[in-house]
C-alpha cells in the first residue's frame, strides 16, 4: 500500500467506485451483479463489471474487465496496488481462480478488498493465490 494513502482510505475510495461500476453489469443470466475498481501504483483508478453472454462460458468477471481496461488505457506495464470487489447481493465474493491469476500477472503485491463470509476482508493476492504462475 502506498504510504501517501491509508489502507482505510484506499478501501473506501475503491469500494465506492466499484459500487458505481456494478450498476453497469450485464448479468441477465445469473442475476448477480459484480463491480470492481482497481488502483494502479501510479494512482489511477479503473472500473469493471461482469459482462455475461448467452453462451455462458464467454462471461467476463468484473475484476478482469477492470484489469483489461487498465491495460488498454495505460499499457502492460501497469501494476495493481489494490482492487476492491462488490456485489449486489452483499454476500461473500472473493475473486474466482481465473481472476486471481490475472490479478497476479499485473499485481504480484496487490491487496484485494472483498466481502468474506464474516464481513469485509482484505488479503494479499499471494495469500489467495500461492505459487501463482509466471513465465518470466
Ligand atoms: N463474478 C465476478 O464478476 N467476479 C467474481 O469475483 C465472482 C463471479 C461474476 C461472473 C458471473 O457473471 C456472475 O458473477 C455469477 O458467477
Amino acid at each position: 500500500m502506498a504510504k501517501r494513502h491509508s489502507n482505510g482510505e484506499v478501501r473506501a475510495r475503491l469500494t465506492a467506485a466499484a459500487k458505481r461500476a456494478m450498476k453497469n453489469a450485464h448479468a441477465p443470466y445469473s442475476k448477480f451483479k459484480v463491480g470492481a475498481a482497481l488502483l494502479t501504483t501510479t494512482d489511477k483508478i479503473f472500473l469493471g463489471c461482469n459482462v455475461e453472454n448467452a453462451s455462458y462460458g464467454m462471461t467476463n468477471c468484473a475484476e478482469r474487465t477492470a484489469i483489461f481496461s487498465a491495460v488498454a488505457s495505460l499499457g502492460p506495464k501497469i501494476e495493481i496496488e489494490a482492487i476492491a470487489i462488490v456485489n449486489d447481493h452483499n454476500v461473500a465474493c472473493a475473486p474466482c481462480g481465473a481472476c486471481r491469476q490475472v490479478i497476479y500477472e499485473f499485481g504480484p503485491r496487490a491487496v484485494i478488498f472483498y466481502q468474506g463470509k464474516k464481513g469485509p476482508k482484505q488479503s494479499l493476492i499471494t495469500d489467495l493465490l500461492p505459487e501463482g504462475f509466471r513465465l518470466k
